[in-house]
């Protein structure tokens, strides 16, 4: 079942806005012009999507996860969610047949701010991920997502434990709080893990329903 983070996550659009960098830290608008023209790879149930990669200006950008998003956001579009095993099919096949190491979504650990004293986010590595796109709440991790007829976190990672396992934490402290496609990094096949967010990645982007509908209500014909 789906349920809203919709309280704890503030909508992106009332956020004080900046550029994408990395001193801002903020989510960024969308921009018409690139949303009219945005990259349209792959169509699916209504919204498109494309990989960083193979887009020009794109081509060698591998940012951390929030400048992944950014990049997305001015499109219109945001970092992928995958709510079902359709969908994963397409993200995994985009993988496979481009021999891409690993891909930013939008998955997201609910560890900061805004998710303290939330009983049924614990523990949070079960039952605190979600998809930032939509703020739609994910599966608890240890079983098959609805929508999917296999568990699509991988089965081993770093600590040779099944993910996400934060493993980056015992390393240096750093909490491993976003979900990253990895393609056969731990001879684990095409595989969700969670990872920490300041590693750069290249990212499929999945067209925002609220960032579309919000440009078209301020831009009075349009064509998107
Ligand atoms: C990071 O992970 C550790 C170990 O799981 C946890 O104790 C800590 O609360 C986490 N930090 C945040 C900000 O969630
Ligand atoms: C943690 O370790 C990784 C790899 O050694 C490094 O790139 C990263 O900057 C470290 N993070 C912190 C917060 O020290």
């Amino acid at each position: 079942m789906r349920a809203s983070l919709l309280l704890l996550v503030p909508l992106g659009l009332t956020l004080a806005q900046r550029p994408a960098s990395k001193p801002g830290r903020f989510l960024s608008l969308p921009n018409a012009q690139k949303c009219a023209s945005r990259p349209k790879e792959f169509f699916f149930q209504g919204h498109n999507y494309f990989y960083s990669a193979h887009v020009p200006q794109l081509r060698n950008t591998r940012v951390d996860w929030l400048d992944a998003r950014n990049y997305c956001r001015e499109y219109c579009m945001d970092l992928v969610s995958i709510e079902t095993q359709q969908e994963n099919n397409l993200v995994y096949k985009l993988i496979r047949d481009n021999d891409v190491p690993y891909i930013w979504t939008s998955g997201r650990l609910c560890d900061f701010k805004g998710c303290e004293g939330r009983r049924d986010l614990e523990p949070k590595s079960i039952y605190g991920w979600f998809w930032s796109a939509n703020r739609v709440k994910m599966s608890p991790t240890d079983r098959t997502p609805a929508g999917f007829n296999f568990n699509p976190w991988s089965q081993t990672g770093h600590k040779k434990l099944r993910q996400p396992d934060n493993a980056e934490f015992e390393i240096n402290g750093t909490n491993e709080s976003c979900l990253s496609v990895l393609n056969n990094v731990y001879n684990d096949g095409i595989a969700w893990h969670d990872v920490a967010c300041y590693h750069e990645k290249p990212f499929i982007c999945e067209d925002s329903e609220e960032l579309l509908n919000y440009i078209a209500s301020t831009n009075p014909g349009i064509r998107l």
